[in-house]
């Protein structure tokens, strides 16, 4: 069947007044024109919509049955502009964001504040770590990644938002644990249990000893945060982690932060996407609302 939504809303009118006259005045249009509309929709259904009797006109059962449709047709397509208006006015729509591992530890929160304001805005999420989040950017699969600083010399646009530091961790009955500005060599005579090859976390350790010319001896690798906290409760070695993963470990007091010289190792979070991306309204919102709002949101915990 092929017919028009302009057939179909002069039909509506039509039905609505039961008067080929009163719906040609409400569209503006000449009665033969509403009547010429109406046999087109006659035709293409294969049955008559309207018969009359008398001076009045009534809908036939194919009548009353395009009528229910027509209806319902008019409140979808209400319902799309409503549904055009929300996505300008940015209350609607999907986010797809990847972060990194260790910001997981604060994304869950700066999430549920933008949710319960914009609820209609759906989130996906993705938690890998920081070579993870550069393959995002490459595959351009998201609308924008949380991450430490990004390489140079990649086509990026990295905003900061609050501070990462990382600091050295240990079993609160460790002998440093108490000590105070503990020269960075002493930390030769430790292993260290350290995050994956990929992790930043691990590159910027790295970066960091490889400066001061500090040779750390590593014992275990491990692929997440919770593993290294585990495992230095357990007594396999000190770690390096952000202070982000520890708020509960130190406010139960089962992992000790280490007071070294030079630490902790201040590294920031940013938001970022590929130069030239051409952000959603959602997507937009959601940068300015962690660019303005993350940091008064995040309470890093303080060192004890
Ligand atoms: P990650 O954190 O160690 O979980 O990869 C990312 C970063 O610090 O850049």
């Amino acid at each position: 069947m092929h017919l028009t939504l302009r057939q179909l809303k002069v039909f509506e009118a039509v039905a609505r007044h039961s008067s080929y006259t009163r719906a040609a005045e409400e569209l503006h249009l000449t009665q033969p024109a509403v009547s010429m509309q109406i046999k087109q929709l006659e035709e293409s259904a294969g049955l008559p919509l309207f018969e009359k009797l008398g001076k009045k006109i009534y809908l036939t059962p194919a009548g009353q049955e395009m009528h229910h449709y027509c209806r319902a047709i008019a409140q979808q397509l209400e319902e799309v502009d409503r549904v055009m208006e929300e996505m300008k006015g940015m209350k609607r729509g999907r986010l797809v964001i990847a972060v990194a591992s260790t910001a997981n530890y604060f994304a869950p929160r700066l999430l549920a504040t933008f949710s319960q304001r914009y609820p209609r805005i759906t989130i996906s999420l993705d938690v890998t770590n920081r070579e993870g989040l550069l393959g995002h950017l490459d595959a351009n699969d998201t609308d924008m990644v949380v991450m430490g600083r990004p390489p140079e010399g990649l086509d990026l646009v990295a905003e900061p938002f609050t501070e990462n530091p990382l600091v050295v961790i240990a079993p609160p009955d460790h002998p440093l644990a108490n000590a105070e500005r503990i020269p960075l060599e002493w930390l030769q005579q430790e292993t260290f249990v350290v995050r994956e090859r990929g992790s930043g976390t691990r590159t910027a350790m790295e970066r960091f000893f490889a400066e001061k010319g500090i040779r750390l001896s590593t014992g275990m690798e491990m692929s997440s945060n919770e593993a290294i906290k585990q495992a230095v409760q357990a007594g396999l070695g000190l770690g390096i982690v952000s202070i982000h993963t520890l708020e509960l470990e130190l406010e139960t007091r089962r992992l000790a932060v280490l007071d070294v010289e030079s630490f902790p190792i201040l590294r920031h979070w940013y938001v970022v996407h590929r130069q030239g991306k051409r952000l959603s309204p959602v997507a937009q919102l959601f940068k300015d609302f962690v660019v303005k709002e993350a940091r008064g949101l995040l309470e890093v915990p303080g060192i004890v």
